[in-house]
């Protein structure tokens, strides 16, 4: 997969994309990631790639010019077909399928902008899928892109080292169905730490009650903590698939 970022602050992203599980999975060849400043696209001195509203108001608007062109030359760079991402507090909310549907994508490449918004033939002329990452306002796209890339990588083949742990996750869709349990509770050592001890079943080295008390756990805490979640977390569903 390859993804693109184009941002007024590549800087920001950069040193992101290169650690942890994202730069080892693009070490290991799994994803080329590279950020473009939309600054490389403007077309006078001052590498203008914002101006005033029409009709008035407060704040700065993204022009169309530079990100056209951005998306223009990105794309041309690589046969792939790319979808096309702007990243909007208007846009379709991020979750957990949505970051499954962009991980079977061949290229992606994402907008961020900054300021109070987009020229709205962006929106018009590029029709990207417009992606929000919550209900709230961010100054800028940055952290809602690397929000995207980080839960897109990680469900790439290859990239986590224990196949299991990507469908053991809260939310985690398997077999192309939306398993909407959250985590069961995980310990590690030590098996006492200041007098909170380690359930007992853990400890029991079976496995078929370990599972059970898994999906139990997981199942309380859907209930207890995201109610709205259990029509899609089944008793038989839990945090423990295969
Ligand atoms: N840009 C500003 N706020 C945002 C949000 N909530 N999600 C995605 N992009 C944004």
């Amino acid at each position: 997969m390859r993804i693109d970022v184009v941002t007024l602050f590549p800087e920001v992203c950069e040193p992101f994309f290169q650690a942890s599980i994202i730069g080892r999975a693009q070490a290991a060849g799994r994803v080329e990631i590279a950020c473009t400043n939309l600054r490389d696209y403007s077309t006078d001195k001052h590498h203008t790639v914002d101006d005033r509203p029409f009709g008035g108001g407060p704040g700065m608007v993204l022009m169309c010019g530079p990100v056209f062109d951005a998306v223009a030359a990105l794309e041309a760079e690589d046969p792939r077909s790319a979808t096309r991402i702007l990243l909007t507090p208007q846009g379709r909310r991020l979750d957990q399928s949505l970051a499954g549907e962009l991980a079977s994508r061949e290229r992606l490449l994402i907008i961020a902008g900054h300021y109070e918004g987009f020229d709205e033939r962006i929106r018009i002329g590029l029709e990207p899928l417009e992606v929000s990452i919550g209900d709230y306002v961010l100054s800028g796209g940055e952290a809602a892109a690397m929000v995207i890339v980080d839960s897109v990588v990680r469900l790439l083949p290859g990239v986590l080292g224990d196949d299991g742990s990507a469908a053991e996750d809260s939310f985690s869709i398997v077999a192309g169905e939306s398993e909407q349990c959250l985590e069961y509770p995980q310990y590690t050592r030590p098996r006492v730490f200041r007098d909170m001890a380690v359930p007992d079943v853990l400890m029991s080295g079976d496995h078929g009650r370990i599972r059970e008390w898994r999906k139990q756990q997981a199942l309380e805490r859907t209930k207890d903590r995201r109610p709205d979640l259990m029509t899609g977390c089944e008793p038989d569903s839990g945090g423990d698939q295969p």
